[in-house]
């Protein structure tokens, strides 16, 4: 049996991956650049600063903006994430979640959250859900942003596992990517055009049940 579950947060817990996509697009209208779903895509799960870098390459505007301004378009687009899941509360969680994370404590198996996101700790406070995690990885503390395994790595360590016991959770391609780079067993919350053929995936959180769970570990094994 998996002892561990790493838990992306943004579209796997709660619908914040909307407001990210908000936020992206309302800042590159104020800069000429017009992203539409089908690339938001490749933000998903991708760190702040290297989305802004895929926005501004995307725009060809990648040569425009010196160091300083790049850091203030970055931080404006956080003013504006920020104003927007101000109004979160736990109604906000995704159906099926709760219940999860209940069931996994219950079944002592670890649970930790491994989101490219610096707004982490404060969601999971909106939510009431910190208790429910036994470790946050700091993505300050990583080299590499997601496709690259080191938030999983971690997240797994601060719970005293390795990977290789874990399964992780993931909406983003990204993300996938890093689970399976890291030696974790990917689950996936979205569509197979989005995240690949070869993972097991599930259209809705409801379906994200401990028996399913177990279910694809049984097959992982
Ligand atoms: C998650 C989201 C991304 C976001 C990243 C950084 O991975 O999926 O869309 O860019 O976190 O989030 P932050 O809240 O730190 O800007
Ligand atoms: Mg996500």
């Amino acid at each position: 049996m998996f002892k561990g579950v790493l838990f992306d947060l943004d579209g796997v817990i709660t619908d914040t991956a909307e407001y990210h996509y908000h936020a992206w697009k309302k800042l590159g209208e104020e800069i000429g650049i017009s992203i539409d779903r089908s690339f938001n895509e490749q933000l998903k799960g991708v760190s702040r600063e290297d989305s802004l870098s895929l926005m501004l390459r995307y725009g060809n505007k990648e040569n425009d903006f010196t160091a300083e301004e790049f850091a203030e378009l970055a931080q404006r687009k956080n003013d504006y994430y920020l104003e927007m899941i101000q109004a979160i509360t736990p109604k906000d969680v995704y159906p099926g979640i709760l219940e999860l994370l209940t069931d996994l404590k219950t079944a002592k198996i670890k649970i930790a959250l491994a989101s490219a996101s610096k707004n982490g700790p404060f969601l999971l406070q909106k939510m009431n859900l910190t208790s429910y995690f036994d470790a946050i990885a700091d993505p300050e503390k990583i080299a590499h942003g997601k496709p690259a395994p080191d938030i999983f790595l971690l997240a797994a360590k601060e719970v005293g596992l390795t990977t290789k016991e874990c399964l992780g959770i993931e909406d983003a391609r990204a993300g996938i990517q890093a689970i399976a780079a890291s030696g974790a067993q990917p689950v996936g919350v979205g569509q197979k055009k989005d995240l690949g053929e070869n993972i097991p995936i599930v259209s809705d959180t409801t379906e994200l049940t401990l028996a399913y769970l177990k279910e694809v570990w049984r097959e992982h094994e």
